[in-house]
Protein backbone atom coordinates (compact mmCIF):
# COMPACT_ATOMS: atom_id res chain seq x y z
CA UNK A 1 0.00 0.00 0.00
CA UNK A 2 1.42 3.49 -1.09
CA UNK A 3 -1.10 5.78 0.16
CA UNK A 4 -2.95 5.40 3.58
CA UNK A 5 -6.20 7.65 3.74
CA UNK A 6 -8.11 8.29 6.69
CA UNK A 7 -11.66 9.19 5.80
CA UNK A 8 -12.90 11.56 8.50
CA UNK A 9 -16.82 10.51 7.81
CA UNK A 10 -19.04 8.46 9.27
CA UNK A 11 -21.01 8.03 5.97
CA UNK A 12 -19.40 6.17 3.09
CA UNK A 13 -20.39 7.30 -0.39
CA UNK A 14 -21.33 10.84 0.56
CA UNK A 15 -19.47 14.12 0.17
CA UNK A 16 -16.05 13.25 1.94
CA UNK A 17 -15.96 9.63 0.60
CA UNK A 18 -16.75 11.18 -2.80
CA UNK A 19 -13.89 14.10 -2.80
CA UNK A 20 -10.90 11.74 -1.37
CA UNK A 21 -12.41 8.84 -4.29
CA UNK A 22 -11.44 10.77 -6.73
CA UNK A 23 -7.88 12.16 -5.36
CA UNK A 24 -6.87 8.11 -4.40
CA UNK A 25 -8.01 7.42 -8.33
CA UNK A 26 -5.70 10.54 -9.33
CA UNK A 27 -2.63 8.98 -7.41
CA UNK A 28 -2.68 5.52 -9.47
CA UNK A 29 -1.40 3.96 -6.51
CA UNK A 30 -2.19 1.12 -4.49
CA UNK A 31 -4.36 2.98 -1.23
CA UNK A 32 -6.43 1.70 1.57
CA UNK A 33 -9.11 3.99 3.52
CA UNK A 34 -8.91 3.64 7.14
CA UNK A 35 -12.50 4.90 8.47
CA UNK A 36 -12.05 5.85 11.88
CA UNK A 37 -15.36 6.04 12.94
CA UNK A 38 -15.77 2.14 12.40
CA UNK A 39 -12.89 1.11 13.97
CA UNK A 40 -12.50 0.54 17.92
CA UNK A 41 -10.33 3.36 19.20
CA UNK A 42 -10.23 4.40 23.09
CA UNK A 43 -9.98 7.58 23.84
CA UNK A 44 -6.26 9.08 24.92
CA UNK A 45 -6.33 9.64 28.61
CA UNK A 46 -2.98 11.67 28.23
CA UNK A 47 -0.90 9.64 30.65
CA UNK A 48 1.60 9.14 28.18
CA UNK A 49 2.56 5.65 29.41
CA UNK A 50 3.34 5.93 25.28
CA UNK A 51 6.79 8.22 26.27
CA UNK A 52 7.74 7.55 29.39
CA UNK A 53 6.82 3.41 30.21
CA UNK A 54 6.36 1.75 26.98
CA UNK A 55 7.92 4.08 24.08
CA UNK A 56 6.34 3.81 20.97
CA UNK A 57 3.10 1.61 22.30
CA UNK A 58 -0.25 2.96 24.11
CA UNK A 59 -1.08 0.52 26.64
CA UNK A 60 -5.10 0.83 24.89
CA UNK A 61 -4.51 -2.38 22.42
CA UNK A 62 -7.25 -1.24 20.21
CA UNK A 63 -7.67 -0.50 16.53
CA UNK A 64 -4.89 2.21 16.56
CA UNK A 65 -2.15 -0.61 16.83
CA UNK A 66 -3.06 -1.35 13.45
CA UNK A 67 -3.67 2.06 12.03
CA UNK A 68 -0.13 3.13 13.29
CA UNK A 69 1.71 0.10 11.80
CA UNK A 70 -0.17 1.44 8.54
CA UNK A 71 0.97 4.96 9.14
CA UNK A 72 4.68 3.83 9.22
CA UNK A 73 3.89 1.58 6.02
CA UNK A 74 2.64 4.30 3.51
CA UNK A 75 4.52 6.24 1.56
CA UNK A 76 1.83 8.89 1.64
CA UNK A 77 -1.53 10.30 3.49
CA UNK A 78 -4.43 11.80 2.80
CA UNK A 79 -6.79 12.83 5.49
CA UNK A 80 -10.97 13.88 4.44
CA UNK A 81 -12.79 15.44 6.47
CA UNK A 82 -15.72 16.61 6.85
CA UNK A 83 -17.40 19.87 8.95
CA UNK A 84 -19.12 19.35 12.39
CA UNK A 85 -19.18 22.75 14.13
CA UNK A 86 -15.80 24.24 12.52
CA UNK A 87 -13.86 21.02 13.51
CA UNK A 88 -13.29 17.59 12.33
CA UNK A 89 -15.97 14.72 13.99
CA UNK A 90 -15.46 12.78 17.37
CA UNK A 91 -13.64 9.93 15.84
CA UNK A 92 -11.19 11.59 13.70
CA UNK A 93 -9.62 13.31 16.55
CA UNK A 94 -9.59 10.81 18.49
CA UNK A 95 -7.78 8.76 16.08
CA UNK A 96 -5.43 11.98 15.85
CA UNK A 97 -4.77 12.24 19.75
CA UNK A 98 -4.20 8.57 19.87
CA UNK A 99 -1.68 9.07 16.81
CA UNK A 100 0.91 10.28 19.65
CA UNK A 101 2.93 7.35 20.56
CA UNK A 102 4.20 7.43 17.00
CA UNK A 103 6.51 10.09 18.16
CA UNK A 104 8.37 7.92 20.73
CA UNK A 105 8.82 5.10 18.51
CA UNK A 106 12.19 6.20 17.77
CA UNK A 107 11.50 6.18 14.36
CA UNK A 108 12.82 9.67 12.56
CA UNK A 109 14.96 11.63 13.42
CA UNK A 110 14.89 13.61 16.48
CA UNK A 111 12.21 16.26 17.40
CA UNK A 112 14.42 20.12 17.17
CA UNK A 113 11.97 21.96 19.21
CA UNK A 114 12.66 22.85 23.01
CA UNK A 115 10.52 19.93 24.53
CA UNK A 116 10.90 16.65 24.30
CA UNK A 117 8.52 15.63 21.71
CA UNK A 118 10.38 12.30 21.31
CA UNK A 119 11.56 12.45 17.09
CA UNK A 120 9.80 12.65 13.40
CA UNK A 121 9.23 8.82 11.44
CA UNK A 122 7.08 11.14 9.28
CA UNK A 123 9.24 14.13 8.65
CA UNK A 124 9.12 14.98 5.11
CA UNK A 125 6.56 12.54 3.59
CA UNK A 126 3.66 13.48 0.98
CA UNK A 127 0.33 14.51 2.33
CA UNK A 128 -2.59 15.63 1.01
CA UNK A 129 -5.50 17.32 2.88
CA UNK A 130 -9.23 17.43 2.11
CA UNK A 131 -11.78 19.03 3.91
CA UNK A 132 -16.03 20.07 3.00
CA UNK A 133 -18.53 21.60 4.90
CA UNK A 134 -22.16 21.98 4.28
CA UNK A 135 -21.71 25.58 3.83
CA UNK A 136 -19.19 27.55 6.04
CA UNK A 137 -16.25 26.92 8.34
CA UNK A 138 -14.60 24.14 6.66
CA UNK A 139 -11.35 26.44 6.86
CA UNK A 140 -11.12 26.02 10.80
CA UNK A 141 -11.51 22.02 10.23
CA UNK A 142 -8.42 22.47 8.12
CA UNK A 143 -6.37 24.97 9.92
CA UNK A 144 -6.88 21.91 12.73
CA UNK A 145 -6.04 19.02 10.14
CA UNK A 146 -3.29 21.44 8.87
CA UNK A 147 -1.66 22.02 12.57
CA UNK A 148 -1.72 17.58 12.74
CA UNK A 149 0.47 17.34 9.73
CA UNK A 150 2.83 20.13 10.49
CA UNK A 151 3.39 18.95 13.86
CA UNK A 152 4.35 15.46 11.92
CA UNK A 153 6.18 17.23 10.16
CA UNK A 154 4.34 15.67 6.42
CA UNK A 155 4.74 18.05 3.90
CA UNK A 156 1.31 18.89 2.49
CA UNK A 157 1.53 18.67 -2.02
CA UNK A 158 -2.18 19.85 -1.91
CA UNK A 159 -5.35 21.32 -0.13
CA UNK A 160 -8.98 21.64 -1.02
CA UNK A 161 -11.45 23.19 1.06
CA UNK A 162 -14.61 23.76 0.06
CA UNK A 163 -18.51 24.46 1.04
CA UNK A 164 -19.89 21.59 -0.91
CA UNK A 165 -23.87 21.63 0.21
CA UNK A 166 -23.74 17.74 0.71
CA UNK A 167 -22.36 17.47 -3.33
CA UNK A 168 -21.59 13.67 -4.07
CA UNK A 169 -18.56 14.15 -6.84
CA UNK A 170 -18.40 11.84 -9.76
CA UNK A 171 -16.55 12.58 -12.74
CA UNK A 172 -20.01 12.69 -14.98
CA UNK A 173 -21.99 15.33 -12.63
CA UNK A 174 -19.04 17.76 -11.12
CA UNK A 175 -16.29 17.07 -14.01
CA UNK A 176 -14.65 20.09 -12.74
CA UNK A 177 -14.14 19.55 -9.16
CA UNK A 178 -13.44 15.77 -9.91
CA UNK A 179 -10.41 16.95 -12.38
CA UNK A 180 -9.29 19.14 -9.63
CA UNK A 181 -9.37 16.29 -6.82
CA UNK A 182 -7.55 13.76 -9.41
CA UNK A 183 -5.29 16.80 -10.37
CA UNK A 184 -4.12 16.43 -6.35
CA UNK A 185 -3.94 13.29 -6.76
CA UNK A 186 -1.34 13.22 -9.73
CA UNK A 187 0.82 15.58 -7.94
CA UNK A 188 0.95 13.35 -4.65
CA UNK A 189 1.98 10.25 -6.77
CA UNK A 190 4.41 12.95 -8.46
CA UNK A 191 5.50 13.46 -4.50
CA UNK A 192 6.31 10.00 -3.72
CA UNK A 193 8.58 9.27 -6.86
C1 LIG B 1 -22.81 17.27 13.72
C2 LIG B 1 -22.66 18.04 12.45
C3 LIG B 1 -22.07 19.30 12.50
C4 LIG B 1 -21.89 20.05 11.31
N1 LIG B 1 -21.29 21.27 11.40
C5 LIG B 1 -21.14 21.99 10.29
C6 LIG B 1 -20.53 23.29 10.33
O1 LIG B 1 -20.08 23.77 11.37
N2 LIG B 1 -20.46 24.02 9.18
C7 LIG B 1 -20.94 23.52 7.99
O2 LIG B 1 -20.87 24.21 6.98
N3 LIG B 1 -21.46 22.27 7.90
C8 LIG B 1 -21.58 21.51 9.01
N4 LIG B 1 -22.12 20.24 8.93
C9 LIG B 1 -22.43 19.69 7.59
C10 LIG B 1 -21.36 18.73 7.07
O3 LIG B 1 -20.06 19.27 7.16
C11 LIG B 1 -21.62 18.40 5.61
O4 LIG B 1 -22.94 17.90 5.47
C12 LIG B 1 -20.64 17.38 5.04
O5 LIG B 1 -20.88 17.25 3.66
C13 LIG B 1 -20.81 16.01 5.67
O6 LIG B 1 -19.89 15.12 5.08
P1 LIG B 1 -20.34 13.69 4.54
O7 LIG B 1 -21.29 13.95 3.44
O8 LIG B 1 -19.09 13.04 4.09
O9 LIG B 1 -20.98 12.98 5.69
C14 LIG B 1 -22.31 19.49 10.08
C15 LIG B 1 -22.89 18.22 10.05
C16 LIG B 1 -23.06 17.50 11.20
C17 LIG B 1 -23.70 16.12 11.15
Amino acid sequence: MDVLAICGSPRKNMTTHSVLKAVLEGTGRSSEILWPAFMKIGYCVGCLKCKNETPGKCWQDDDMTMAIEKMFEAKALVIASPTYFGNVPGPLKNFFDRSIPTNYSGKGEKWEGAHDHGTRPFKDRPAVMLCVSGGADHEHTADNIRRVLAYYEYSITGEFSEAMAGAVITKEDFTDIYNELFELGKSLDKAIR
